[in-house]
């Protein structure tokens, strides 16, 4: 027998669905927008009784939970996979989904194709590319076009780290920053609903805001962004080193999961587990009947 499904017995607040109007409207009147990835359908439960405002279906799945060293080889159809887990844990946050390496760089054409299977196949509201160059700013402005909302993604873009010399901070000298400011700008006028900076120094963030009309959402990028988003695996420690400097910790799950799975494996193997009250009975007359049958054999 598997695990059974769980029994949604908490009642949970009840919360008006985030739509892209209250999220302007948040950054507007200077309220913080939280987003955190999700990749199945516990982190979505999380995700969903937290109460937070945008959940990213992130590529980040490919090194979270896919077990791969980058973004670049998770597929079209592995994000397809989990974002269908995601969307069935959520209700009120507004769901988007990173369109993965390879699957919209070649053409409007292939970036439509591929924005639509994330919002058909697994129910995103929104989509995710990453960079601000003239090609992924006419990605976004045929996407957009297409009817999808796109969520843009500057600064340390990790489908990319190579081409941009490793995984590193971004908007570092000014001229570097003029190009991030260049990018955000063309995104914003593309038609992009918010846009992530990744990896930007605060002082530069906090600069560029004055430019911005959509919400800025940061990662690595300082107070000044209007939200913050962590990956979900780094904020619970459900990874072996600590991550990146701006990932702050808030439980050691990856810690917690290990001594659970040594503990069952010691009980296992002591004897100590299952104990009776972990077992399923049988009526005596059942059972009697059972060894007549068996011994008749
Ligand atoms: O894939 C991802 O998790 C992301 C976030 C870091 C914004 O793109």
């Amino acid at each position: 027998m598997s695990s059974h499904p769980a029994l949604k017995t908490e009642s949970e607040p009840t919360r008006e669905p985030v739509t892209l109007p209250l999220l302007q409207e948040r950054r507007n009147l200077g309220e913080p927008i939280v987003m955190i990835t999700a990749y199945d359908y516990p982190s979505a439960r999380a995700a969903q009784a937290a109460g937070v405002d945008l959940v990213l279906v992130g590529d980040s799945a490919a090194t979270t939970v896919l077990g791969h060293s980058a973004t670049t080889p998770v597929s079209l159809e592995d994000m397809l996979v989990l974002a269908r887990a995601v969307r069935r844990g959520l209700q009120t946050p507004l769901m988007v989904g990173d369109l993965p390496f390879g699957s919209y760089e070649v053409s409007d054409e292939q970036a439509i194709t591929t924005a639509l299977r994330m919002v058909k196949e697994a129910g995103c509201d929104a989509v995710k590319l990453e960079g601000g160059g003239p090609s992924s700013v006419a990605r976004v402005r045929a996407i957009v076009g297409a009817g999808i909302p796109v969520m843009g993604h500057v600064g340390l873009t990790p489908q990319t780290a190579t081409a941009l010399g490793g995984w590193r901070t971004q908007g570092r000298t000014a001229g570097a920053a003029v190009r991030i400011a260049e990018e955000a700008l063309a995104l914003q006028e593309a038609g992009c609903f918010a846009i992530v900076f990744e990896a930007i120094p605060s002082d530069v963030t906090a600069e560029l805001m004055a430019l911005m009309e959509v919400p800025v959402i940061g990662i690595g990028a300082g107070p000044a962004a209007d939200g913050q988003v962590l990956v979900f695996h780094d904020l619970l420690g459900i990874r072996d080193d600590l991550g990146p400097r701006f990932v702050k910790r808030y439980a050691s799950l990856q810690d917690q999961m290990n001594d659970g799975v040594t503990a069952f494996a010691a009980d296992v193997r002591s004897r100590s587990y299952p104990a009776p009250e972990h077992g399923y009975s049988i009526a005596g007359e059942e059972l009697a009947e059972l060894r007549k049958r068996l011994a008749a054999r």
